[in-house]
């Protein structure tokens, strides 16, 4: 089984790109679960039946208790045949978000969601601004094997990725690896070039470069994919050419990561991540 991670800064486009990537590997005949774990849970928004999905936490609320209650559904069947489910949160400024995560995990392996070959391609969105323990499970827990870390030319959101690194070489027994960075960036006269020095720094590369489209906005607000609404638009283009590749990357020809230091974060961003070492 296939199991796509996409983490990065909020908004950057991770739910964008990993849904398009669901919606194309079940066009393509293949089983498939999408799991959002953002707080936001509009992850998967453009593969749901009904535009709506009650989120597990808003489940476990309801019920008051710890566990999923025997009858409930875990998952939703989406368009495409793609099975669905949103971690959610709790009420906002209470309790903790990474522990529902935690909890959506642990009903995973109760009800044995991930094994028996159910699923062939699972892709978990998460977001990646704090990863505290909550947000890294899937990646701890070994659910989540190949880290895209999506970037864009914006300083922020390469810090960012370099302390996602810092969650994946930590992870790294369980077999997790840092499969690249995918460039979604929002100015197309920008420099991309930062980016690819920057990944070069941490030991990895941009494995993507997907452009500004309106198309993926038209989409957007019709509850749909972008491979769906406009499959020959640049955007869709791309994401057709990246669902591809993140199934051939071999996770055993990668690297640990070698993220930056803060201080040489700092250092090296002054001058774009070009030239000499930082000092440690
Ligand atoms: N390549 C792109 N072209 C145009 N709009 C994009 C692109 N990628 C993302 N967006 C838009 O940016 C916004 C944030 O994207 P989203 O996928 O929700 O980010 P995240 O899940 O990282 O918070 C959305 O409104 C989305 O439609
Ligand atoms: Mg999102």
């Amino acid at each position: 089984m296939e199991s796509l991670v996409f983490f990065g800064k909020g908004g950057i486009g991770k739910s964008t790109i990993a849904s398009n990537l669901s919606a194309l590997y079940g066009i393509s005949g293949k089983k498939v679960l999408h799991v959002g774990c953002d707080p936001k849970h509009d992850s998967s928004v453009s593969l749901c039946p009904e535009g709506y999905v009650r989120t597990f936490m808003e489940q476990l609320l309801e019920d008051g208790t710890p566990r999923l209650a025997e009858g409930r559904p875990l998952t939703l069947r989406g368009r495409f045949g793609v099975d669905i489910v949103e971690a959610g949160g709790p009420e906002p400024g209470v309790g903790c978000a990474g522990r529902g995560i935690s909890l959506m995990l642990e009903t995973f392996q109760a009800r044995k969601l991930l094994e028996n070959g159910r699923y062939e391609v699972v892709v978990f969105d998460i977001l990646g601004d704090v990863v505290c323990g909550g947000f890294a499970t899937p990646i701890r827990r070994g659910f989540g094997k190949k880290v895209f870390i999506v970037v864009s030319e914006e300083l922020m959101s390469l810090y960012a990725a370099n302390n996602i690194a810092k969650a994946v070489r930590s992870y790294r027994d369980g077999g997790v690896v840092l499969a690249g960075l995918v460039a979604n960036v929002r100015d197309p006269e920008a420099d991309p070039r930062p980016i690819a020095r920057f990944a070069a720094r941490i030991g990895t590369k941009v494995v993507a470069s997907i452009p500004r489209d309106p198309a993926v906005r038209e989409a957007e607000y019709r509850r749909r994919s972008v491979v769906e609404h406009a499959p020959r638009s640049p955007a869709a283009r791309a994401l057709a050419r990246l669902s591809a590749l993140a199934l051939r990357i071999d996770p055993r020809r990668i690297p640990v990561p070698a993220p930056l230091e803060d201080r040489a974060f700092y250092e090296l961003s002054l001058r774009q991540f070009r030239g000499g070492r930082a000092a440690k």
